[in-house]
């Protein structure tokens, strides 16, 4: 019988309750601000528009990332295999959840291991990397990049989350340089990725000197990660506090923006609250490279791995018809299109 540690336990609290709860922010991403300019004569057809991008030296079939979620109990193995069969189906990336579950115990390993129904997908390993502040270095990330044969891997940064959390880990001073050293010796790409709070321009410089590759914005407007935390309190002190924070964060239309002013080199993955294709392609006229989804993927990829692809297909199609209807033929003309900010709007 796979052993139950604290780790994997909380990681099934953290599907229960995204399943079951409602955890929305708040806040909106601010994408709502930002329009296309309708083209009443696309000089393109339909079927013509490409959606194709490469990132990492893989080619992707339409610039959609399914976000980083699960893995270390037994039903997440489902998940992601329906999810990583869907990717591979659809010609998209995704990340695996946290793999520190796994690190502590082998025998939950195979719950992230996706490879065997996705062997050609861009796929991203995942660690904490305050883990690093707690004994966790450069083999522990190379073992994580290697359970999954994974193309790159991500650290994510969740101060806030760990702060309201009764276990979290909270020693955040000299991150930085521990990431820096990583960057200097993993062998593959590293992401510096939020989980729903979104990076400021001065932080994406800091890491972009540290060395990763990468930025997942995960911005604010979509899971609030203090909500999920709210609902696993155990006492109304913790509760309260953890629902203090449910309009915090920076949205994700703002993150991309400073992100992309301040660390111009840095790629720019979009995430935090994207719904459709028309987000995806407003971030990547923002200046991203792709657009992550994570809860309401989760949400179909709990049902069937069918459900899952027509989610994905959903996501693509409103790319495709987005593109069309403002007269863009592919993702490199996407990028440079500028959107038109509305002013004064009531939200
Ligand atoms: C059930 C669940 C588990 C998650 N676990 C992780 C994780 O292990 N690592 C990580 O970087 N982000 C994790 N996230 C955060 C997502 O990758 C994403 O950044 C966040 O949910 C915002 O995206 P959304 O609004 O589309 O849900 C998780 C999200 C969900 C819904």
């Amino acid at each position: 019988m796979v052993k139950v540690t604290q780790t994997s336990s909380r990681k099934s609290d953290h599907i229960r309750i995204n399943l079951e709860e409602d955890v929305t922010s708040s806040l909106t991403t601010g994408l709502n601000r930002f329009y296309f300019i309708h083209e009443a004569l696309p000089d393109i057809n339909l079927e013509d528009v490409n959606l194709c991008v490469e990132v990492f030296s893989k080619r992707l079939e339409a610039p959609i990332l399914i976000s980083s979620m699960t893995g270390g109990t037994k039903e997440t193995t489902k998940i992601n295999l329906n999810l990583a069969a869907a990717a591979q189906k659809t010609g998209i990336a995704m990340g695996i959840g946290s793999q520190r579950a796994a690190i502590e115990n082998p025998e939950l390993i195979e719950s992230f291991q996706v490879r065997k129904v996705a062997p050609d997908i861009l796929l991203f390993a995942n660690l904490g990397a305050i883990q690093l502040n707690y004994g966790y270095g450069i083999e522990e990330c190379q073992r994580a990049v290697e359970m999954i044969e994974a193309d790159a891997l991500i650290l994510h940064l969740n101060p806030l989350q760990e702060a309201v959390q009764p276990e979290g880990n909270t020693r955040f001073a000299k991150l930085l340089e521990k990431i820096e050293e990583i960057c200097k010796n993993l062998p593959v790409p590293v992401i510096a990725k939020e989980v729903g709070w979104g990076f400021s321009g001065q932080t994406a410089k800091k890491l972009s000197a540290a060395g990763v590759t990468a930025i997942d914005i995960a911005g604010a407007g979509g899971t609030s990660w203090t909500q999920v935390e709210m609902h696993r309190a155990k006492t109304e002190d913790q509760a309260k506090l953890a629902s203090a924070f449910i309009d915090w964060g920076i949205p994700t239309a703002e993150s991309i923006a400073q992100v992309k002013e301040a660390a111009p080199e840095l790629i720019i993955f979009a995430s935090g609250g994207l719904r459709t294709g028309i987000d995806i392609a407003k971030c990547i006229a923002l200046g991203a490279s792709l657009g992550g989804i994570a809860s309401p993927l989760l949400k179909a990829a709990n049902n069937s791995v069918e459900m899952t692809i027509q989610k994905v297909q959903e996501i693509s199609s409103e790319i495709r018809v987005c593109m069309f209807a403002a007269g863009i033929e592919d993702h490199e003309q996407l990028q440079k299109t500028p959107l038109v900010k509305r002013n004064n709007q009531i939200e």
